[in-house]
């Protein structure tokens, strides 16, 4: 029907502009899928204090933009937003592993331009290994 209506109207080039978005937009999802979560992660726990742009405020909350803390080793950005530290609250139990592994992807991808594949399961690796130092420092 779709066809019938677009041959009648002579609008042959628009379907096919329309289809290629259509194919180019699904082929971004799968890819950026975990970037939505990430970013709405992101959005509703993360940027009262570190902006919406990740600039944080000086002086107040550091920046995760530009920051070579971030754009470090992942399993200390983990830990950080797992546990906590001085003013930054934990987040460990209150987000699932799937999501704290999505937003540290957002945070250092969007905001430092570095490619990062991490899964749930690398979360629970930072976790159990945390557990194991901070036993040992106890
Ligand atoms: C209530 C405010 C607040 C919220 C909400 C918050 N943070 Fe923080 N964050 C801080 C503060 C304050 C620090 C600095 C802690 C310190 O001085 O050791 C910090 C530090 C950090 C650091 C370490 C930066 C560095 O350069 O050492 C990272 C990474 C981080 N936060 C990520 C996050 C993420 C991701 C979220 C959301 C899941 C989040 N924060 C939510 C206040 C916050």
């Amino acid at each position: 029907m779709i066809r019938q209506y677009l041959r009648r109207s002579g609008a042959r080039p628009l379907a096919s502009t329309l289809l290629l978005t259509g194919l180019l937009t699904s082929g971004f999802a799968t890819s950026g899928q975990v970037g939505v979560v990430g970013e709405t992660g992101y959005q509703q726990n993360c940027s009262a204090c570190h902006m919406a742009n990740g600039e944080g405020i000086p002086g107040a909350f550091p920046p995760l933009a530009e920051s070579g803390f971030v754009a470090g080793d992942t399993r200390e950005v983990l830990r950080v937003i797992a546990y906590g530290r001085a003013g930054m609250p934990a987040f460990g139990s209150e987000l699932s592993q799937e999501l704290l592994a999505d937003i540290v992807i957002y945070i250092r991808e969007h905001f430092n331009a570095i490619p990062t594949h991490l899964t749930a399961e690398d979360v629970q690796a930072v976790k159990v290994s945390s557990t194991a130092r901070m036993a040992r420092e106890d």
